[in-house]
């Protein structure tokens, strides 16, 4: 008899830091700032503001490694600039935070990056003349320094060439854009821009992604395909922190919801919590029809202004 003992599965399923986190939630408060057992961010009083308006205003916010989060909230409510302050592209009035265990306020989005934690933005980011390969290779680790490197390295280099490449192509055959790879990026439809956003967050196979309305735009098929992605990702631990106006898919897919309103954190639980929290159906649900037929238009982001990369046409 073969594979005595513990068999594969067994091993496998205990290995699976999924279940274990989301089983960790079970006790957690749902209230605003809630302690979680095993945070992989950690953020404290952090504060942004634009000239006299207070953009994001949050005390505190831990998000559960493992899990799938979405904050949700109505426009404006300061999720893009949350994200923005969070991950290095905009700085903030005051704040501290922590990436698995390290200080990562004032870091930069490209050192932010480094260590784990990358986001996609509402408007896509996509350098439209480049291919949709070398948006990949783009993304990639090990782009710096080429230039400098002697022959000694070169067949380090190639080799992770070789890496990055199988991984983009990986990557690209599991959004569905092989048929894109040698397209410009600017020929893509909106949504295939957010399966290429998404897909070129994972060449650095961070610990931690956050998505800036990554099914806005998107065709219902590939939402679901999007969906699924995002469902792999976190079964393979993975942490996800979405922005999504669509109730339906918040409800379904997500561990965890965080509720934005004028920059603070209104309420924090599971789905079946925030389906039936009064301030949240006052602040936010009631009016959430508007806010999807809006935010589906595209036109509401402010993250396009200031990164300097091409923007979508
Ligand atoms: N660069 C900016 N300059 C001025 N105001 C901004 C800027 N970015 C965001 N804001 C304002 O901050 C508030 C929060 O915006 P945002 O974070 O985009 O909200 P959300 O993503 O929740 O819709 C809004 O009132 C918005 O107009
Ligand atoms: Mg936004």
């Amino acid at each position: 008899m073969s594979n005595n003992g513990v068999g594969l599965d067994e091993v496998s399923a205990d290995a699976d830091g999924t279940g274990r986190a989301r089983a960790d939630l079970t006790g957690v408060a749902a209230e605003p700032g809630s302690a979680k057992p095993d945070p992989i961010l950690v953020a404290d009083r952090v504060r942004r503001s634009f000239g006299g308006l207070t953009a994001v205003d949050v005390e505190h916010l831990e998000v559960q490694r493992g899990t799938v989060t979405a904050l949700i909230g109505p426009n404006g409510a300061g999720k893009s600039t949350l994200f923005n302050v969070l991950t290095g592209f905009d700085g903030s009035d005051s704040g501290s935070w922590t990436f698995q265990g390290g200080r990562i306020n004032g870091l930069p989005g490209h050192q932010v990056a480094r260590r784990g934690m990358v986001r996609t933005f509402q408007l896509t980011k996509a350098l439209t003349r480049l291919s949709v390969l070398e948006n990949m290779l783009l993304a990639a680790p090990g782009q710096t320094g080429e230039r400098l490197l002697g022959s000694f390295l070169r067949w380090y280099w190639s080799r992770q060439e070789q890496r990055n490449q199988r991984q983009a192509e990986e990557l690209l055959e599991r959004f569905r854009l092989t048929h894109m790879r040698d397209e410009i990026a600017g020929s893509l439809s909106g949504g295939q821009r957010k399966l290429l956003e998404m897909a070129r967050a994972l060449m650095v196979q961070p610990s931690m992604v956050m998505l800036d309305e990554p099914m806005a735009g998107v065709n219902p098929v590939l939402v679901e395909s999007l969906l699924e992605h995002i469902s792999a990702l976190r079964d393979e631990g993975t942490t996800i922190l979405f922005v999504e106006h669509d109730m339906d898919v918040i409800m379904g897919i997500s561990d965890w919801i965080i509720v934005l309103a004028e920059g603070r954190v209104i309420a924090e639980g599971r789905p079946d919590d925030i389906r039936s929290n009064q301030t949240v159906i006052d602040a936010y649900l009631g009016t959430q029809h508007d806010e999807t037929t809006r935010s589906n238009g595209g036109a509401t982001g402010n993250d396009g202004a200031a990164q300097g990369t091409e923007e979508t046409r």
